[in-house]
């Protein structure tokens, strides 16, 4: 395995941007290859199994890539299928989870974690039990926000609507007396303002995205596999469905132009 492999992602749509854009703050000069499953979106409403096959085939596109590591840039995947992918692929594989539970009971002050995520995350209870293996006396609350996918591949960030569906969503997890919520979803970054704003300013959002980064950066440092470039790596991204809306979304909000955008033929993933 070589320092200047890219670092592989995958979504089921442009959620796993949010975890591009920490690893690229972090580590500006890695070279990234991230694939958007935008002709299957959502994960959140399948079953584990077919999750889990999805992953599969996301994750060996990837591998053709050569990449030397994968971030499972999906919350739904990380909770379903990160044992598979594990067992069967030969690179290392870092999925969302265990980060940002770590990160959100370094930052709760009461012990009162708020979960939102998408219906199979949180039916999985990944995040609980995550949470409760380090810290069994930490109050947990869940919340399935299965609408806040589209949205933020509508790219509907400051819309009426979008706070509509967040009211009805969050006022629960408000009663609640969280102090912190987890952004269970790497789509709901996006929508970040939207959430903030209902939760208000006193619940700490946690984004998995940025513990995760520190994860790979830590994890490339050990084994002397961090690019030594001093220039910017170069990205590419795939999808499996048209590109256009996948584009508009996502340069907005990475605040760059994507210069290397491909489509993927779904028979390129089903037939290996
Ligand atoms: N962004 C993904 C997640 O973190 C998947 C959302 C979906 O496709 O339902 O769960």
């Amino acid at each position: 395995m070589n320092r200047t492999n890219p670092i592989g992602f995958f979504d089921s749509g442009i959620g796993g941007l949010t975890v591009v854009k920490a690893v690229t703050r972090i580590m500006p000069n890695e070279n990234i290859v991230y694939f958007g499953d935008t002709a299957r979106v959502p994960y959140g409403s399948k079953s584990n199994e077919t999750v889990v096959e999805y992953s599969l085939q996301a994750a060996n596109f990837l591998l053709r890539k050569n990449i030397k590591l994968l971030i499972v840039a999906c919350n739904t995947a990380s909770s379903v299928a990160l044992k598979e992918l594990r067992k069967f692929l030969t690179v290392p594989v870092i999925g969302m989870i265990e980060p940002g539970a770590k990160m959100a009971l370094q930052e709760s002050r009461k012990g009162i974690v708020g979960v939102i995520g998408t219906r199979a995350t949180i039916n999985n209870k990944a995040y609980t039990y995550e949470l409760k293996k380090i810290n069994p006396k930490v109050k947990v609350y869940e919340q399935a926000c299965p609408l806040f996918v589209p949205l933020a591949e509508e790219g509907w960030l400051d819309h009426k609507v979008t706070s509509m569906i967040a009211k009805e969503y969050l006022g629960g997890l408000n009663e609640k007396k969280i102090d912190s919520l987890i952004l269970g979803c790497t789509h709901y970054p996006i929508l970040s303002d939207v959430i903030q704003k209902v939760v208000g300013k006193n619940v700490k959002l946690i984004d998995s995205g940025t513990p995760a980064a520190r994860l790979v950066e830590d994890y490339l440092n050990g084994r002397q596999l961090r690019n030594l470039s001093v220039h910017h790596g170069q990205s590419e991204f795939y999808v499996s469905d048209v590109p256009t809306k996948f584009r508009e979304v996502a340069e907005r909000f990475l605040g760059k132009k994507i210069t290397h955008l491909h489509k993927v033929e779904l028979d390129e993933l089903t037939n290996e």
